[in-house]
């Protein structure tokens, strides 16, 4: 993994764009943001499934960085002072409190267009063929955008300062954290051409745990520290948020990513290969800290 961990850092670099006389701000923004560390789940999910179905780390290294970068834009976003106003995260200041909100806007946005760059880059096209990369885009598209992290995120800021159901509640998390799992796990198992069958139990498999990892997201909110968790604690509750722990209560969120976590797990039967680190992987994400 730290290996892996390695080899993402170095990629990600490598794709972001050339120093510029005239621009140089906002990639500045971007390169903050994005080289501040962070997990990584999301282009690790990318590799470990490729690897799963048969394909290469390599070829689907621009794949699993176009992810992250999408993740990363939706954080610098998630944290302006018109979504979460948010001081915090990855263990630095926000990119807003950095650069200002003008920049961090266009931070995020340059991120979000990059990610396509990257998909659709003679690199990646050199790796995978048009075809893979062309499927890869319209899944990174679709799972980003308003039928996925965009459409959750209108739930969670439409969802402040009232009651909702368990049902829209699961939809918006499904959708604002679930969304960029199942894209990162569907990158993987295209890069490696998987068929039809092994694309459907990488999608449950990440419906699982994405929606086990907003779960855990929330708890962390409220029982963590700052220093852990590299971003503020108890800013669900100063926004007023719908969460699993606002609606079910600490034990049940509990239960519930234990659950999630096995139903995950079993999917992972649909594969012939090795599923051991992907197996592990879902119960570090149950069990994590930060
Ligand atoms: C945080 O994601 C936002 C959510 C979707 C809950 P991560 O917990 O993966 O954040 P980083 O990438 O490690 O900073
Ligand atoms: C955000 O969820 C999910 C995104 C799409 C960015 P949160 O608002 O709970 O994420 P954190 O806790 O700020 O990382
Ligand atoms: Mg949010
Ligand atoms: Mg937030
Ligand atoms: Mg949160």
């Amino acid at each position: 993994m730290s290996e892996m961990l390695k080899k993402i850092e170095q990629a990600l670099l490598s794709f972001l764009p050339p120093e510029n006389a005239y621009f140089q701000t906002v990639i500045d923004s971007m390169k903050y943001s994005l080289m501040a560390g962070g997990k990584r789940v999301r282009p690790m999910l990318v590799l470990e499934f490729a690897k799963l179905c048969g394909g290469s780390e390599d070829a689907a290294i621009p794949f699993a960085c176009a992810i992250e970068m999408i993740h990363t834009y939706s954080l610098i976003h998630d944290d302006l002072p018109c979504m979460d106003d948010d001081d915090l995260r990855r263990g630095r200041p926000t990119n807003h409190k950095v650069f200002g909100e003008g920049v961090a806007v266009l931070g995020g946005d340059g991120l979000l267009t990059l990610a396509f760059e990257t998909v659709l880059s003679e690199r990646a096209v050199a790796l995978n063929g048009f075809e893979k990369c062309a499927q890869a885009g319209r899944i990174l598209a679709r799972f980003a955008g308003t039928q996925g992290m965009i459409g959750g995120q209108i739930i969670d800021i439409e969802s402040e300062n009232k009651a909702i159901s368990l049902e829209r509640l699961k939809e918006m998390d499904r959708n604002k954290t679930g969304a960029l799992m199942k894209a990162a796990c569907l990158m993987g198992c295209i890069s490696a051409g998987a068929d039809e069958e092994k694309c459907r139990a990488a999608e449950e498999y990440a419906d699982k745990i994405g929606l086990a990892f907003q779960i855990v997201d929330d708890i962390l909110d409220v029982i963590s520290d700052e220093q852990t968790l590299g971003k503020p604690i108890g800013s669900d509750k100063e926004n007023n948020k719908s969460t699993y722990v606002s609606l079910l209560g600490m034990d049940e969120c509990r239960r519930l990513s234990s659950e999630l976590t096995s139903q995950a797990i079993d999917q992972l039967s649909a594969f012939a290969n090795d599923t051991t680190v992907l197996k592990d992987f879902a119960l570090y994400l149950r069990d994590r800290t930060n």
